[in-house]
């Protein structure tokens, strides 16, 4: 690729694709950076503030799954990269609406990969997709997920992830287009729409709300400080090896009721709360239908070859990830209100 790369990054107003822009706009004056987001809910621009106005970055609000429009906008400006973040990312939603999942997901991604073929750089250029660990599915006590791993994927959230991964690499095979995938752990930090565990625990604490935690608690996540994740996906784009599959994780497991445990006592901290009070919110309630029991991750590969590693302690992270909230309150009112009752009404009432 040359240096005056025009990059195109999907899904740059969501949480971890808002800081992957960030860090390209700031790091790579010299490329011209795209960010393509629907702005569903997930999506917000009050995530990219600081760099709205920058000379090297351009918003274009568009769906993945417009295939006319994907066309017409790869002819326009023939990519030299694409970053391809853009999905629905929530395990409970893709259990209460499978076929949206199915559309941007698996849909979206082969639209971007067709319109990548006919007008995007092919011969000097990358389509990178982003995936989760969640397409290896499950682990029992032991092990770790490799890059070998067989796919064996259980909700229709890593359904369809795993069959957005598998167009990819056919393209490649098929059609000889130079495509590198990265499938990663748990992201934390900030800017993450409270759906998911830590942002929604976060915000119930502040608001004295329950805290439903699934099952008996037992699950086992490894997460990763949503800054590494940024640095992990820059150092693949840059030095990846073409048709080749990244294991991104921190190496950083945690049971959820531990975690649980944590973040209140974090916050009774914060909060100047008596110690222990946060903790009597924790409600137990039914469990996730097909809740994988453990994910752990193996970024042996990713460290060794590319020489990347995580560099945050999580209790500090976890410790400036509420802070963060704690200072943003506007943005957390802003983005539950309206739909946000409605879907926290549908999923956790009744439970
Ligand atoms: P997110 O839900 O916060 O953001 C998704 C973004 O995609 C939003 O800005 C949304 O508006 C946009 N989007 C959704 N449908 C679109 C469409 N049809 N057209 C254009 N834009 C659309 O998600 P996230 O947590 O930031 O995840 C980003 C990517 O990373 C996803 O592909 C996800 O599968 C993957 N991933 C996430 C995690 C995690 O822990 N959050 C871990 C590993 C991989
Ligand atoms: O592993 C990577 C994946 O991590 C990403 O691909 C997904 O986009 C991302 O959403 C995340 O999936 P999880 O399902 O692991 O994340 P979530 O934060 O939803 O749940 C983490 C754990 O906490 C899981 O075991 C379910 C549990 N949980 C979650 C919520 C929202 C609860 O106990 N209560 C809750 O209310």
């Amino acid at each position: 690729m040359n240096n005056q790369k025009k990059i195109l990054i999907t899904g740059g107003a969501g949480f971890i694709g808002s800081h992957v822009v960030r860090r390209f706009v700031k790091e790579y004056p010299q490329y011209s950076i795209f960010n393509l987001d629907k702005l569903t809910y997930a999506g917000n621009l009050e995530n990219l503030t600081d760099i709205e106005n920058a000379p090297n970055y351009t918003f274009v609000k568009g769906d993945i799954t417009d295939e006319v429009f994907i066309a017409e906008l790869f002819e326009k400006h023939k990519f030299d990269g694409v970053i391809h973040l853009a999905a629905e990312s929530h395990v409970d939603r893709s259990i209460l609406f499978p076929l949206e999942f199915l559309k941007t997901n698996i849909l979206g991604t082969a639209i971007l990969l067709e319109a990548f073929k006919k007008f995007g750089n092919i011969s000097n250029g990358l389509f990178y997709h982003i995936s989760t660990d969640e397409v290896y599915g499950e682990l029992e006590n032991e092990g770790k997920f490799v890059e070998t791993t067989p796919y064996s994927p259980n909700s229709p959230y890593s359904a369809s992830k795993a069959s957005s991964d598998h167009f990819v690499r056919a393209y490649h095979r098929t059609f000889g287009i130079p495509v590198v995938v990265s499938n990663c752990s748990n992201n934390y930090g900030s800017h993450q729409f409270p759906e998911k565990l830590i942002p929604l625990f976060i915000n119930n604490i502040q608001n004295n709300l329950p805290l439903p935690v699934y099952g008996k608690g037992v699950n086992v996540r490894d997460w990763l400080w949503v800054e590494d994740h940024a640095r992990a996906i820059d150092v693949i784009f840059h030095k990846g090896k073409i048709g080749e599959t990244y294991n991104i994780g921190g190496n950083n497991e945690w049971k959820n009721i531990d975690l649980v445990h944590l973040m209140c006592k974090l916050m009774d901290e914060k909060l100047a709360r008596k110690p222990h009070s946060s903790e009597k919110l924790i409600t137990y309630v039914k469990d996730r239908a097909g809740h994988d029991f453990r994910y752990a991750i193996d970024s042996t590969k990713l460290m060794t070859e590319l020489g990347w590693k995580p560099s945050v302690n999580f209790e500090q992270g976890l410790s400036k990830t509420i802070d963060w909230y704690l200072n943003n309150l506007q943005w957390l009112n802003n983005v539950t209100s309206g739909a946000y009752k409605n879907y926290y009404k549908v999923q956790y009432s009744n439970r």
